[in-house]
This record gives structure tokens, sequence and C-alpha cells, in this order.
């Protein structure tokens, strides 16, 4: 991570500033030439400590995570390291304390469920049969309903970024960027930085983080995006309240969540997933793989029937199994009619409030953006 995110960063316990300590890093030219001395190192590893509780947060292969469990979630890293916290003057106490985790506001099944999906994806994947390259990244603009102008010098948060693949590409129109996501997907979309980046890269930043304790002070944004993430979270409302403390008034919020299905297939997909929500996750990945080919069948006999085509056709069997994990593994999968989101943007004050859904993802999804 560079120092540049720590200016930006907070305790998301209690809201203060971090304190960095760097154990190892490196200097990025590129970095330095482009932004200057925030911009200009790398951070390998190292201590976020909290200015204001006894919470610290490790930076671990060049990512932040900032998630109050952080202690738990990498005890083994605490352990190794030891020697070098305690030897922090005043940090002594760091290595024994736990951050209390709230489970309506954390849900270790999402953190473990999408680290996994995420492992099982792979670089150059279509993402919900779209391609990240092009069609996904060409729809950006059309999604937020900004210009490239409006986006350039901006900073941008995309709050649950999964394989931040879009988030990359958003770097193009000269904004800075940073991916959060509560799963550990933030680690691979950093090491492909470059590659998804160019010479944007050193203004694109990852954290591992949670949209419901964002490790961000109140307005820090002037624009942010969220995509499929809210309604996997214990309390989609809560969570936007806190999406929305993040960006500065003015500011563009763009979010789309799963649309309320028909009852023919909202009420079976409920009722499987009251089973399979709980079933450990690499069993549960082994049977959709396993059964992939028989809901590709079907999807595309129904897609006839309907005289559509189905992006489905054109996929793998690990993508198609990824896709099914997605739906049917996280605890949470709250859905919303296009009336209730509105709803949801409306009465809490957003302006200039639009459905922005595309024609092409109308069946799954519904997205809105407003102005804080
Ligand atoms: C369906 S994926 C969408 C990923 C990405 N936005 C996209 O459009 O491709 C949902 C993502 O939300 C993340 N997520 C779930 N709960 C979260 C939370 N409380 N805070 C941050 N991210 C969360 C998951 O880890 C996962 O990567």
């Amino acid at each position: 991570m560079k120092p540049r995110l720590v200016e930006l960063l907070r305790c998301p316990g209690c809201g203060a500033a971090l304190t960095c300590f760097s154990f190892e890093e490196r200097p990025d030219a590129a970095g330095l030439a482009q932004g200057g001395e925030a911009y200009g190192t790398e951070i390998e590893s190292g201590l976020l400590a909290c200015q204001g509780c006894d919470l610290a947060f490790p930076i671990i292969e060049e990512v932040p995570r900032v998630i109050r469990n952080a202690f738990e979630e990498y005890a083994d890293w605490f352990k190794e390291q030891s020697p070098r916290i305690t030897a922090i003057d005043g940090l002594g106490a760091v290595s024994q304390k736990i951050g209390s985790v709230d489970s309506s506001r954390f849900d270790k099944r999402s953190n473990e469920s999408f680290s996994l999906q995420w492992e099982k994806y792979q670089y150059g994947d279509k993402t919900w049969f779209k391609s990240d390259l092009d069609q996904r990244r060409d729809e950006f603009l059309d999604a937020v309903q900004l210009s490239a102008d409006e986006l350039d010098g901006k900073l941008v948060l995309d709050a649950g970024c999964g394989n931040g693949r879009l988030t990359a590409s958003v770097t193009r129109y000269g904004a800075e960027v940073i991916g959060m996501d509560l799963s550990r997907s933030v680690v691979r979309a950093h090491k492909m930085r470059d590659e998804h980046a160019g010479e944007n890269a050193p203004r694109l930043h990852f954290v591992q983080g949670n949209v419901m304790e964002p490790p961000f002070a109140p307005e820090t944004f002037d624009h942010e995006h969220t995509s499929g993430v809210l309604h996997h979270t214990p309390s989609t409302e809560r969570s936007l309240d806190s999406f929305l403390t993040l960006v500065k008034p003015g500011g563009r919020v763009y979010v789309q969540l799963y649309r309320t299905r028909e009852p023919w297939i909202g009420i079976p997909n409920a009722i499987i997933r009251a089973c399979t929500s709980r079933l450990p996750l690499n069993l549960l990945f082994n049977v959709l793989y396993f059964l992939a080919p028989l809901h590709r069948w079907l999807v595309l006999i129904v897609a006839k029937l309907r005289g559509e085509t189905s992006p489905i056709a054109d996929t793998s069997r690990r993508e198609q199994a990824i896709s099914l994990f997605d739906n049917y593994s996280p605890r949470y999968q709250y859905r919303y009619t296009p009336a209730q989101m509105e709803k949801l943007f409306t009465e809490r004050g957003l302006k200039n409030v639009r459905d922005v859904t595309f024609e092409n993802e109308a069946r799954h999804m519904v997205a809105f953006v407003g102005d804080k």
C-alpha cells in the first residue's frame, strides 16, 4: 500500500486516524513521478495502529486488512510478527487485543465464501457472464452516469470490489480509485494492478474492509460505486447508510442490488438457499461444479422457449460453478423491486434519483444513481 492510503484510512472500531509502522517497503519510482512522496513507496508489510483505541490492522502482501476482527483472521501473522510489534514503543498490548465482532455487522460466512469464490475465479473469465475487459468497463460510465471528464482527478470508492477488474479499469478515466472488499479477493486484485491499470496503477488501491464498518472518514470520496454487494450484508439498509456517509455532498452514488424475482423462480431459490447457504463451502462448490452442466442445459432450454440467447452458452463449467456458488452460498441475499430501491434512495435524501438498470441485467438486478 502507498503512504497516501494512511491519510485516508480510519479505524473501523472508533473512527480515529491510524499510525503506520512499516516493516518492509520498497520504492515505487512510477508512483513518485506521478504523485510525489505519498505515492513513492510501496509498504509491503507493517501495522496500522489506531490512535484512539487498542485495535491494530496488519498490512500483509502490500494490502491493508482494516477489518475489526483482523487479529483473529490473521492470528498467524500477529504471532509471527509479535517480537516486532512488542518492540514498538507503546504497542506491547496490541498483540493481545481482539476486536469484538458484532454479527449484525460482520458475517464470517460472507468473508469465507467470497474469498473462496474469488480464489476459483481466473483473470480472463467473464464476471457475471460479461467480459470485464470491454463490456463492463465500457458500461461503467453509463452506469454511474458520469463522463470521463467528471471522473478525472476524483477520488472514487468501489465498495465490494470483488476481483477488482472493474475497479482497475476506472483509473483510465483519471480517477484515483479505492477497491474495498470484505474477502481476501483484494490480494489478487492488488497483485494484478500493473497489468490491469498500467501507468495508472499507483493511483489504484485495494483494502480489505467491511462496508458496514468502513475504514474511512465520512465524506472522503467524490463518487461511490457498489455493484452486487449491499444485499449480501446482514442489513442492506444499514450498509447503505454507512456507504452514504463516505461520499461528499454533491457526490454521485451508484448502487446495484438483486431484483425481486417472479415467485416461480424466487420461492424455489429461497428454499434451496435455506439449505445450501449452510453447507460447508468446498463441498458446496464441488456439488455445484458437478451440477453445472445440468443447470446450463436448463438455462438454455428456458432461453430457447423465451426466444432469447443466453450468455451462459459461451462460458466454462468453472465459470458456471462460480456463478451458481455466488447465488447459493452467501448467507444473506436480500432482493428489491425498483420502487423499493427508489424509496431507499429518496428517504435518505438523495437527489436526482433514477433507475439506471441495464436491459441486459434487468432480470436479476436493479440499479439506481443519486446525488448526495
Ligand atoms: C457478487 S460480488 C460483486 C463484486 C463486484 N462488485 C462486481 O460487480 O463484480 C459481491 C462482493 O461483495 C463483497 N462483500 C460482501 N459483504 C461485504 C461487506 N460487508 N463489505 C465489503 N464487501 C462485501 C464480497 O466479498 C464480494 O466480493
